[in-house]
């Protein structure tokens, strides 16, 4: 089972992108947080921004949409040539009809459960996706403990994605650090976003070494 560390650039220096990202280009994917301030009572950027980095950006980029209107805003997203959309179970109707359309783009397609989202009424359309982004603290804000109740979500999805042999990635955002990857990991996270826990250091190529062994040694103890 391999190991992604994404870091979240929402802990980033907004003005300075170029550089933020060269000191990030060890990550596997640059976790872009794109927040409309009405599905979360914070706002970040859009579409140009993000159209924007994926020019400059050393890796490819995993986007985690934060917005209402996913049916009408998140094929945009695809269309500009973004390797992974992520959009939120909670903001359309229609999960599987607007995964398909994104696979048809040519990205690879998330859906995220806040906290308070029932795994159960995903489980079935699981193999629509191919990343499925647990949320373990509430969308908004960088820099939040994680809240140990979702982890059970985790569990339950390996689970269900080793018996069903799925290939999906299991993503978990949200009060990742150097502290609990170990642990999480060897729930059957595979794909972990950290923000602030990378940012921090300022050493990010170190931290996010540090963030994969500690994840690789939780897989080697998942059973
Ligand atoms: C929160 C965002 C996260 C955030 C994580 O709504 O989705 O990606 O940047 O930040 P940390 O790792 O600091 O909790
Ligand atoms: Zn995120």
């Amino acid at each position: 089972m391999s190991v992604r560390i994404n870091p979240s650039i929402l802990s980033a220096d907004f003005v300075n992108f170029q550089r933020e990202f060269d000191s990030i280009a060890s990550a596997d994917l640059i976790h872009v947080d794109v927040m409309d301030g009405h599905f979360v009572p914070n706002l970040t950027f859009g579409l140009p921004m993000v159209a924007r980095m994926q020019q400059i950006a050393p890796v490819p980029l995993d986007i985690h949409l934060m917005i209402e209107n996913v049916d009408r805003w998140a094929p945009d997203y695809a269309e500009t040539g973004a390797y992974s959309v992520t959009f939120h179970a909670e903001a359309t109707e229609q999960p599987v009809a607007l995964a398909r359309k994104l696979r048809a783009i040519g990205s690879r397609v998330g859906i995220a459960l806040k906290p308070g989202t029932d795994l159960d009424d995903y489980l079935e359309i699981l193999d629509e996706f191919d990343q499925l982004l647990v949320m373990t603290v509430e969308p908004g804000f960088g820099g939040q403990a994680l809240i140990e109740s979702t982890l059970s979500k985790v569990s339950r999805a390996k689970r269900r994605i080793d018996q069903e042999k799925l290939s999906v990635w299991l993503q978990v955002d949200g009060g990742i650090d150097e502290n609990n990857i170990e642990r999480v990991a060897s729930l059957g996270a595979d794909t972990f976003v950290a923000g602030s826990a990378v940012f921090k250091n300022p050493d990010r190529a170190s931290q996010i070494a540090a963030l994969r062994s500690a994840a690789e040694r939780g897989h080697s103890h998942f059973h």
